[in-house]
């Protein structure tokens, strides 16, 4: 059974008259709400309002699709039970429907034998009535229901087959999302004649992905990532194909340990985003990147309605890596703002808490100082990694890498020269200067040399001149704080 449904039942032991679900399954919820009919209000009854059909069934006054119409005809002759209010928070902007809902707190609370529920896929709640609505977070289908679900789509496709060794991995497929949403995709896999089970997952996983694309804050990276394109770094490199096999459902299943989250800090360009999409790579599970941006543009309603929703879309398309970017930018804001920062924060840190085990939060920070301490924590994030400048080997291999990368035989190459010329470069900084040698080598139609690299590298002034303060700064915060990314030991 759900967790709502027992809040709900809690609720009316309060004596709460008037309640706010916030959901966008409506039918989902008055299944659950005339289940509780006979136990909560006995011989009660269910009525339902929305703005085009008004009260249904309909009542003595004549036109209740206005809200507060609506709200005066419950008032005036309750029946006992629940009224489900489906438009309701569209309108709770309107100094009357305030007000009226006020009237039926005031006028239900006494007698206990009226619930009015308003139901929305949004969060609406005035200040002015967070005394009289009392909130239920409505928890996204158990595993039961959705497979319940799945075998009442089935039974309208006889040749389909569902066989019950498959069920508990359909269920964590299905999991997040909505009752509806699963009797759609499991409609699509079971009308392909003869899908196999592998097919049938795979389903289910694109109809997440195009989930994740509709919440609008959520991109979904599609290339793949190769880990060898990443040069040194092997302290993370080592840490992610440990835990390989752990982030899968079978791990899942027999309660091993599974990852939660890893944080990467440290100096620009030196490949903290690019170690987050390698990761995704080598679990093989798909790489979403939060946009934040997004979620305060407020196209999408209030900041934590939109992150709060940016999270459960995440948790409908788990197995997933959740890619959080400059997350000290991204979860706080200038000072105007700042009433949102630590809301936003302290909300994201309880959601690490209690997210569901397989929504992996690869998240990158650059102004560690702008970190709530609460971050670093042990138990929030397993590992917090710090991408220093990397040292004379790993200068090598990203040299190498990028040379080939850019069409050039690194054989071709005095690496041990170039090295002298990019003393305390960053990654990002040896991937331009190859690029601007290379195309230098284009015009004139020729291949890259030594000379040429060594040339360009002479133009570029690395960020560990320019920021040398800021740079020193974050490695006397990581010393005792992070582990470090590189296995070697500093020489730059
Ligand atoms: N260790 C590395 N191996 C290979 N390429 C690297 C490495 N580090 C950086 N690069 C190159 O530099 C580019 C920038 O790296 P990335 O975006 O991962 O840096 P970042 O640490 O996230 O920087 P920022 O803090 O500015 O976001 C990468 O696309 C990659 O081409
Ligand atoms: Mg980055």
């Amino acid at each position: 059974m759900s967790i709502f449904v027992e809040q709900i039942r809690e609720a009316l032991r309060g004596r709460h008259p008037i309640l706010y679900l916030q959901t966008p399954e409506e039918d989902r919820v008055i299944e659950a709400l005339r289940a509780l009919l006979p136990e909560c209000f006995k011989g009660g009854s269910l009525a339902t309002w929305d703005c085009v059909q008004g009260l249904a069934p309909r009542t003595a006054a004549d036109d209740t699709r206005s809200p507060v119409g609506a709200l005066e005809a419950i008032i005036s002759s309750p029946q006992q039970g629940f009224y489900v209010m489906k438009d309701l928070s569209a309108f709770m902007d309107d100094p009357r429907v305030v007000r009226a809902l006020r009237d039926a707190y005031r006028a239900f609370v006494k007698t206990g034998q009226t619930c009015v529920v308003i139901v929305s896929p949004d969060l609406v709640l005035p200040s002015t009535l967070e005394k009289e609505l009392c909130l239920v977070q409505v928890d996204m289908p158990a595993p039961d229901e959705l497979i319940q679900k799945a075998l009442q789509v089935q039974k309208q496709y006889p040749r389909a087959k569902l066989a019950p060794e498959l069920q508990p991995e359909l269920s964590m497929a299905l999991r997040g999302l909505t009752l509806q949403e699963a009797e759609h995709v499991m409609h699509r896999a079971f009308g392909r004649e003869g899908a196999s089970a592998k097919e049938l997952l795979a389903e289910v996983f694109a109809e997440k992905k195009v989930l994740a694309k509709k919440s609008g804050f959520l991109e979904y990276i599609a290339v793949p990532f190769d880990i060898a394109r990443v040069g040194g770094l092997e302290n993370v490199k080592e840490w992610a194909d440990k835990r390989r096999s752990l982030f899968t459902q079978d791990a899942v299943k027999s309660g091993l340990p599974v990852p939660r989250g890893v944080l990467m800090m440290g100096v620009s360009g030196c490949g903290k985003s690019m170690m987050a999409k390698a990761i995704a790579s080598l679990w093989k599970v798909p790489l979403f990147r939060l946009d934040m941006n997004l979620v305060f543009s407020g196209l999408y309603g209030s900041p934590e309605a939109a992150f709060h929703r940016a999270l459960k879309t995440i948790e409908a398309v788990a197995p997933a890596v959740l890619w959080i970017d400059e997350m000290e930018a991204a979860l706080s804001r200038p000072k105007d703002e700042g009433s949102n920062q630590s809301r936003m924060f302290s909300a994201f840190l309880t959601w690490m808490q209690e997210k569901p085990p397989l929504v992996f939060v690869a998240a990158t920070a650059n102004r560690i100082e702008a970190l709530p301490a609460e971050v670093i924590r042990k138990g929030r994030f397993d590992q917090v990694f710090f991408c220093d400048l990397p040292t004379e080997e790993e200068r090598r291999s990203i040299i190498a890498i990028h040379l080939g990368l850019n069409g050039v035989d690194p054989r071709s190459i005095e690496i041990d020269r170039i090295l002298v010329h990019t003393q305390g470069w960053t990654g990002a900084e040896i991937e331009q200067l190859i690029i601007s040698a290379r195309i230098d080598a284009v015009q004139e139609k020729r291949q890259v040399t030594t000379d040429d690299l060594k040339r360009h590298a002479g133009l570029i002034v690395p960020l560990s001149k320019t920021m040398s303060e800021q740079i020193k700064a974050i490695r006397d915060w990581a010393f005792d704080r992070a582990t470090r990314a590189s296995r070697a030991k500093p020489n730059y």
